[in-house]
Order: structure tokens, then sequence, then C-alpha cells
């Protein structure tokens, strides 16, 4: 069973993230998934919201830059968020916590139209130090890289430590599952035209039953060592068939990435 003080953590967290579920009902976390490590994954940080516990996920892109969803960043300031890098078990006392300088939030983001341009940058106080092991850069597409199309459970991956199910309870080891990346018409049909291949991409199995939840929202999709997606929605309760997760497709935002990095790198 949990030792007592994970237990608590585990509680904490999840209080957050029920109160985040009702405010951004979008969030997700990951159903059906097996422990994964972050020497497997070392780009993969937990971001803490105002009350210093898990949020939401995110990715390293560079030193001094962490890519995240919008939704995850909307209506909240830099200084009540902090990155816990470098860690397969997230907790309340670190280690390896980095506070954010400032968050560039995409100016198209619009929550009413279906999340589109869900995405975010998060400039850190200080620049982490990349050691190859637990601490890298994600590897992000190509611009317009076209959206690949694979097989049932197979290939793309998803990382993060959200509920393992609607009303379930936040992971504090870090969970991976194989999803298929579905095609865009596919991804479009599935939702009954509520989602648009410019800004979403879409992950699942066809049966149902693996992928995000709340407290994954922000996370990557990885897809051939490159980050395709990033945890944007999902029709609830989680991965609930036929409608796979959607994400924002990160191929879309590759000069905006650029952009917004330079200016303030
Ligand atoms: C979620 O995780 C908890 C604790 O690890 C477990 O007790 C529960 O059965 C899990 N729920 C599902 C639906 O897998
Ligand atoms: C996990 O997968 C099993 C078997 O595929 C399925 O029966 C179950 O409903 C899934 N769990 C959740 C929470 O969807």
């Amino acid at each position: 069973m949990l030792p007592k003080q994970d237990l608590c953590l585990a509680i904490i967290v999840l209080l957050a993230i029920t109160s985040i579920g009702q405010a951004l009902p979008m969030s997700g976390r990951v159903v059906n998934g097996t422990d994964s490590n972050v020497e497997k994954y070392p780009f993969v940080i937990s971001l803490r919201g105002p009350s210093g516990s898990h949020w939401c996920g995110g990715s390293i892109i560079s030193k001094q830059f962490v890519m995240t969803a919008a939704h995850c960043t909307d209506g909240t300031s830099a200084h009540e968020l902090s990155v816990q890098y470098g860690v397969t078990t997230i907790s309340a006392e670190g280690p390896t916590v980095v506070r954010v300088k400032k968050i560039i939030q995409h100016e198209g983001y619009n929550p009413y139209n279906n999340y589109a341009n869900d995405i975010s940058l998060l400039m850190l106080e200080e620049p982490l130090e990349f050691d190859g092991v637990t601490v890298a850069p994600v590897k992000l597409p190509q611009l317009a890289y076209a959206t690949p199309q694979t097989q049932e459970g197979s290939e793309g991956v998803l990382i993060g430590w959200g509920l393992n199910a609607t009303g379930g309870v936040i992971q504090s080891t870090l969970q991976e599952v194989g999803l298929k990346v579905y095609s865009d018409e596919e991804c479009t049909a599935r939702h009954e035209g509520n989602t648009d291949p410019k800004y979403h991409i879409c992950g699942g199995v066809d049966e149902g039953g693996k992928g995000q939840c709340s407290g994954d929202s922000g996370g990557p999709l990885i897809y051939q060592g490159q980050q395709v997606g990033i945890v944007s929605w999902s029709i609830k309760p989680c991965t609930a068939a036929p409608y796979p997760g959607v994400y924002c497709k990160v191929s879309q935002y590759i000069d905006w990435i650029k952009r917004n990095q330079i200016v303030l790198g």
C-alpha cells in the first residue's frame, strides 16, 4: 500500500486536480497506462499550479523554455507557476523545481472554438542544465509535418501523471500508454466535425479505455521520437469510445515557437 506521505500527497494532488477539473473541463490523465520513468522521457515535466501541486504536464523544448497547453496557463500569472523536472515521481518537497518567469500564451487561444491554438510557452527563471539522462529537450517535428496514421494501440505514446479514470486518482509515478495516432479525416469524423486539422491531432484506441484524463493536459504525445501533440481535451468520461483524445497539433506551431523563443530567449 502507499506509504503515508505518498497517500497524503496523492490526496492533496487529487484535490488540486479535482478543482482544475471543474475550472478546466478539458484536462486529462493517463488511463490504462503502465509505469514509466524520466530516463526514458527526460523532457517530461510536471507544471505546478498556484497551490504548489501537480497541475498539468509539459515538455522541455530548450534550456530556458517549457511547452504546455494554453488552457493550463489561461488566467494564471507566472509567479503562481513552477516546474518540477528530472523526476519519475512527483513530490511536494522537490527536488528540482524551478519557477516560471514569463508565460507566453498563444494569442489565438480560443476555448470557445474547440480550444483552438491550445499552446503556451513558459520561460523559466533559471536555465536548465541538460545531463542527457534525466533532463533533455524534446525533439519537435518539422513545420507542417503530415499527420501520421498509425496502427491500433501502437507507436504513438502519451506520457503523464494524470488520473487513471474519470473519478480516479492522480498517479505520483509517471505513466505511459501506447496509442494510435489518427488521420486528420478520422479525427474530425469521430468528433462529428468538432475538431479542426489546423489545430488538432487525435490519439487513442478505437475501442476506448486508453488515453488522457484530468492532470495530463499540456503533456506530450510522442511519435517516432518527436512531440506531435500537446494534451488538449477529450469527451468525458475519459477515453469513452469512439472518441480519441484531442491534442494541439505541434507541427502547426513550429514558427510560432521559434519566434517567441528568439524574442525572449
Ligand atoms: C486507479 O488507481 C487507484 C490507485 O492506484 C486504484 O485503486 C483504482 O482501482 C484505479 N482505477 C482504475 C479504474 O484503474
Ligand atoms: C482499461 O482497459 C480494460 C481492458 O481493455 C477496459 O476493460 C477498462 O475499461 C479500461 N479502463 C478504463 C478506466 O477505461
